[in-house]
């Protein structure tokens, strides 16, 4: 993508305006989005939040530049081309086409969409990693690691399951466990399976390199506390940094899609060390074309403001890592980095298997982008906290503000000026009209600031009075009837033209979230929106004939995106049988015999309660009766269910498995569910009549 796409609307001040000399120079990214799926609501969450600021940004007449990239390199993207039967060049070009297309489809505008696979991304990570070694950053260290003979590869701590070395779970990944949040070397793992060719794997010696971010402890203590994060990511951070930080290996084996390490035949970067540095890569395949100086926004005290906007699951590499990696190799740190929660839908993750994970593709065939563009901007604070999502929530809010408050002012007001009065708006404002004018181009610096905060909410809930102030006026103002009569026709013109001018000024507001309406308003009004314009309402000034700019949403294009969601994804979940993926299902263990079998007490069991555990994250405690008696166990389920929808249900457990230890109690068995784990766990149920305490055999 070369240029940012509708910048539009919103016209920043010309270049020899004596604004323009304060005028702030701000670079920022969004995290890249791997090239090996389609882009979700999910990810747009981000993505809209970041075109939101950068389009404020421009608004408020600051530079305002937004670098970004797709994220093509790492083991996942390497096994999806080959499950396809293509190279990676070709399923990286082909996803970053559909990036691209989800990008313009959402009114999204960056100045520039880059590829960490690019020229650009290799010669910076190259120099990034050279400067790093040579100021003795890089060491060396051979580790153990496990390798697939199978596939022939080292296997990444996501493609090992096993049983947890800590309380035993089984089907843990190899580098955390889900059950007691553990956290472990892969090969502490026990009884490990290789997730890409279901066989065992062994242990190899193997060198890698490690970056020494344990150097660089004292230097995150103080960035981190420095007002560069949200207080509440500060507070998580300081709990690692005062835990002891440990250097961190950045390079993979062959084979890997990626660049191979300059010294090191058969190493390549880790994704994580390129992906951060493509933010620069991006920046300097963007310098190449608009001339620009790309070292003076990366030279350390340099006057541009930097800042990376990403998701709370990638905190530690853009807070602890990438800083690190900048100070280290001679380069400038970010201003700020600005991170937010999850999306999630009706208080639950987004998720295949519940038909919630819809991508942009779906949405665009049945809803407008700005229906959630508008809906995320009335939700999203400065704040970590997650944003949930409900549709008839979302229905209701878009409906109610979007489309009856703001283009209803248009709607009401556009049709007696064009036919009545030939297009042409009132020039008799009164003293008392250009008073309440002046409240709403005034309204401007709170709005702005809540903008420069990015507390989008509070902005939208301004917005919005200023609106529900220009109806009130028409209501009250009755121009239906006053059309009526001969002697009150000039009134009726200064009546719509007041209602249009408090309309142009709400849409000028809103023009960062609604580019599209910003764009269609531009054209009706016969006029460019900026903030120094509106100080004057329009008057005198004539207009073009007035298009319909949005309508209600219908239920049934929600439910038309539901239906094709959950269509899709019982496709995908059906693919992924033969992909190896982390859907994929898993290996069949060795065989046993009916003896073996016969030993494991399966019973039916009721769940009588179910309660979270303060402390941790995923699991719940269930007490399940089984007849004669009730056991406690503690589940990793979590993230799967609420634990108050579990209450009653009947399940199937193991009552004879050894009772566990855990931090939070005894566990006295294990209930059976399905799946490949976090939000995607299934527990079982009996057919009716299998009554509690029945052996199942
Ligand atoms: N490739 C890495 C980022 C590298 S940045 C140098 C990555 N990619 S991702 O595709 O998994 O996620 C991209 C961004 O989207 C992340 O900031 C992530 O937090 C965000 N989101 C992905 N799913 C999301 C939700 N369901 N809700 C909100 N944000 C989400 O991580
Ligand atoms: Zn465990």
């Amino acid at each position: 993508m070369s240029t940012a796409r509708n910048p539009a609307a919103c016209h920043p001040p010309d270049n020899d305006t004596d604004t323009n000399l304060m005028s702030r120079r701000i670079l920022v990214t969004s995290a890249l989005p791997y090239a090996n799926g389609a882009l979700h609501i999910g990810h747009m969450l981000e993505y809209i939040q970041t075109d939101i600021w950068v389009r404020y940004q421009r608004l408020a007449g600051n530079q305002c530049q937004w670098v970004w990239a797709d994220d093509a390199h790492g083991t996942p993207i390497m096994l999806k081309a080959e499950a396809d039967g293509i190279k990676p060049e070709e399923l990286i070009a082909r996803i970053k086409a559909e990036h691209e297309r989800d990008i313009a489809g959402f009114l999204l505008s960056p100045d520039n969409f880059h590829t960490t696979h690019s020229d650009e991304n290799r010669e910076m990570a190259t120099l990034v990693y050279q400067r790093l070694s040579d100021a003795g950053y890089i060491v060396k260290r051979t580790i153990k690691q496990l390798y697939d003979r199978e596939k022939a590869m080292f296997l990444p701590d996501r493609y090992v399951k096993g049983i947890c070395p800590n309380c035993g779970a089984a089907d843990q990944y190899g580098d955390n466990c889900e059950v007691c949040s553990a956290t472990y070397d892969a090969t502490a793992l026990k009884d490990p399976v290789s997730q890409v060719s279901g066989s065992v794997p062994e242990q190899r010696d193997s060198e890698q390199h490690f970056f020494a971010l344990s150097q660089f402890s004292d230097m995150l203590k103080e960035w981190t506390a420095s007002g560069a994060l949200q207080p509440e990511v500060a507070n998580k951070l300081k709990e690692w940094l005062d835990s002891g930080l440990q250097d961190w290996d950045i390079s993979r084996n062959a084979p890997y899609f990626g660049f191979e390490i300059p010294d090191a035949p058969g190493k390549y970067f880790y994704v994580w060390l390129d992906a951060p540095i493509a933010y620069m890569a991006s920046h300097k395949h963007l310098c190449a074309r608009t001339g620009e100086s790309f070292e003076d926004s990366w030279a350390p005290g340099s006057e541009v403001e930097l800042y990376h906007f990403i998701g709370k699951d990638i905190t530690n590499f853009h807070c602890l890592f990438w800083p690190a990696m900048l100070e280290g190799a001679g380069f400038r740190k970010p201003t700020g980095v600005f991170c937010h929660g999850f999306l999630t839908i009706d208080n639950l993750k987004m998720s295949k298997s519940r038909g919630t994970s819809i991508t942009i593709e779906t949405w665009l065939k049945h809803l407008q982008p700005e229906y959630l563009r508008y809906y995320y901007a009335s939700k999203l604070a400065a704040s970590v906290v997650d944003l949930n999502m409900n549709f008839e929530d979302f229905t209701t809010r878009v409906n109610a503000d979007f489309v009856g408050k703001v283009v209803n002012i248009a709607s009401r007001c556009a049709g007696f000026i064009s036919k009545r009065f030939d297009g042409q708006l009132s020039s008799q404002y009164t003293e008392a009209l250009l008073d309440d004018y002046s409240q709403f181009s005034s309204a401007q610096h709170i709005i702005m600031q809540y903008y420069e905060q990015r507390e989008f909410g509070k902005a939208m809930r301004e917005i919005m009075l200023l609106a529900e102030h220009a109806n009130t006026y028409i209501n009250d103002q009755e121009p239906w009837v006053k059309i009526k009569d001969e002697a009150q026709q000039d009134d009726v013109q200064l009546i719509c033209s007041v209602g249009l001018n408090y309309f142009r000024v709400i849409v000028t507001y809103l023009s960062p979230v609604l580019p599209e309406l910003a764009a269609k308003t531009e054209a009706f009004l016969n006029t460019t929106l900026s903030l120094e314009s509106l100080e004057q309402p329009l008057t005198d000034h004539s207009i073009n004939r007035y298009k319909p700019m949005m309508t209600r949403i219908e239920p049934a294009q929600i439910d038309k995106i539901l239906e094709e969601t959950k269509a899709s994804d019982i496709v995908a979940t059906t693919a992924a049988v033969s992909a190896p993926s982390e859907t994929q299902l898993e290996a069949l263990k060795p065989e046993i015999s009916i003896d073996d079998f016969n030993k494991v007490d399966l019973r039916i069991a009721v769940i009588t309660d179910a309660q979270p555990v303060e402390g941790a994250d995923k699991l719940v405690q269930l007490t399940l009766d089984i007849g004669m008696e009730s056991r406690n166990v503690f589940a990793g389920i979590k993230a799967a269910y609420k634990p108050e929808d579990l209450i009653g249900r009947r399940t199937v457990m193991v009552a004879n498995l050894a009772p566990r230890k855990m931090r939070f109690g005894l566990s006295e068995g294990m209930v059976l569910a399905a799946g490949p784990g976090g939000s995607e766990l299934f527990i079982l149920t009996p057919d009716d009549g299998a009554m509690p305490g029945m052996r199942a055999k």
